[in-house]
């Protein structure tokens, strides 16, 4: 009885939600409607005859079956689609089973299926990327009220940072490096109380421009070594597992030739990281950071790049050597999600179900006037979840 009285209100119910669903032509939600229903219809059903013709879910049961026998006909009538009913023959138990299959299923292509599965988050990152701090202008202050922001109002348990920390050094002299790293460390010193973790961007090394830089190659922080000594980073890429995900940090710069640099790990680092890689325990999810993108739609954009009549992507914007590494990450199935910066653009993208999110700049355009291209100054809170997945938001501050 109880069960009959349940069964009109749910009928009535989800008509209601089925015309709803039809009015406003969202497929999504007609999927999910019809999922839920499979289950409550399977679930009521599960004393009911043992074999039955399954124009599902719809067979007998006077009252209590007749709002969802009209809820689906209405679906499946629904704007321009009609999907033809099966016909099957199942027993009770698989018809339990197929209605829980049928509603888990039918979510998952649409993503819904994080509604209903539970998800715990097991970490909130700050990332931070581009800075180019220095001792002029706004950016101490700016800098100053962006970790403020990140660490207060957000709440994050860790904030990574994707490089280009000081405006230069790549052509600075030794003067003016140590300036741009005075102004870093006194912003951080005095703001950070969150563990930061940080990647080294091509304008972290001092003087590869020697000719601009005025160095010679044997001055001992020439180099990236500056950046170590000043990031507190034990090499240029290091390996760290927090709260069940790996985080991978890659030093994405590499000498091209004469003073120019691309985004490419050398044969060392990229064994290194491949190895890290296929050694995670199964399960582990894995994020990787580094500063230049190892896939961007932003740096297609940025610039006229199509000019020419093709495609042309400089390798100093996006890793020349991403297809080896998306092969990685295919192998692996465990790589969710990349974090970068190096564009001054926010873009996500998704290539095998692994996600690039590019993550703005806290600089904006470079402490000028705002925003570079469409995005303002900011940065990103990322949430990682036990499940492997992830949210991302940019703000501004
Ligand atoms: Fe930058």
């Amino acid at each position: 009885m109880r069960g009959r009285t349940a069964g009109n209100r749910s009928a009535a119910l989800s008509q209601s939600l089925a015309s709803w669903v039809c009015t406003k032509g969202s497929i999504a939600l007609a999927w999910a409607a019809i999922s839920a229903l499979a289950l409550s219809w399977t679930a009521a059903n599960a004393a009911s005859t043992a074999t039955m013709d399954a124009r599902l879910p719809l067979k007998p049961g006077p009252s209590r079956d007749t709002g969802h026998k009209d809820l689906l006909d209405s679906f499946l009538t629904c704007g321009k689609f009609r999907i033809e009913p099966m016909r099957l023959k199942l027993s009770r138990r698989s018809l339990v089973k197929t209605g829980a299959a049928l509603g888990a299923a039918s979510l998952a292509p649409f993503g819904l299926s994080q509604i209903i599965v539970p998800k715990r988050r097991v970490l909130r990152i700050g990332h931070i990327t581009d800075v180019h701090i220095q001792p002029q202008g706004v950016a101490r202050s700016r800098f100053r009220d962006c970790l403020r922001k990140i660490q207060e109002v957000n709440q994050v348990d860790l904030i990574l940072n994707t490089g280009d920390s000081i405006m230069d050094s790549y052509s600075a002299n030794e003067a003016r490096t140590r300036d741009q790293w005075n102004s870093w460390r006194e912003v951080v010193s005095t703001t950070v109380t969150a563990p930061m973790w940080s990647a080294i961007g091509n304008h972290d090394i001092w003087g590869w421009d020697k000719s601009g830089s005025g160095t010679t190659g044997n001055e001992p922080l020439w180099g990236k070594k500056w950046a170590l000594q000043e990031l507190g980073l034990p090499a240029p890429y290091y390996t760290q597992d927090i709260n069940g995900w790996r985080v991978i940090a890659l030093d994405s710069t590499s000498i091209r030739q004469g003073t120019s640099y691309h985004g490419r790990l050398d044969d060392a680092q990229f064994n290194w990281f491949s190895q890290v890689v296929r050694t995670t325990p199964p399960g582990m999810p894995i994020l990787v950071m580094s500063h230049i993108p190892i896939l961007a739609v932003s740096a297609f954009l940025d610039g006229n790049n199509e000019s020419s009549g093709d495609w042309r992507v400089p390798a100093a914007w996006m890793h020349i050597d991403a297809r080896r590494m998306k092969d990685l990450f295919h192998q692996s199935g465990q790589v969710k999600l990349c974090l970068s910066g190096h564009m001054h653009l926010r873009d996500q993208s998704d290539y095998n179900r692994t996600h690039y999110v590019c993550s703005g700049a806290v600089s904006g355009n470079w402490w000028g006037n705002g925003s570079y291209g469409e995005t303002p100054p900011g940065y990103s809170v990322v949430d990682l979840y036990a499940d492997g997945s992830y949210g991302w938001e940019y703000h501004t501050y």
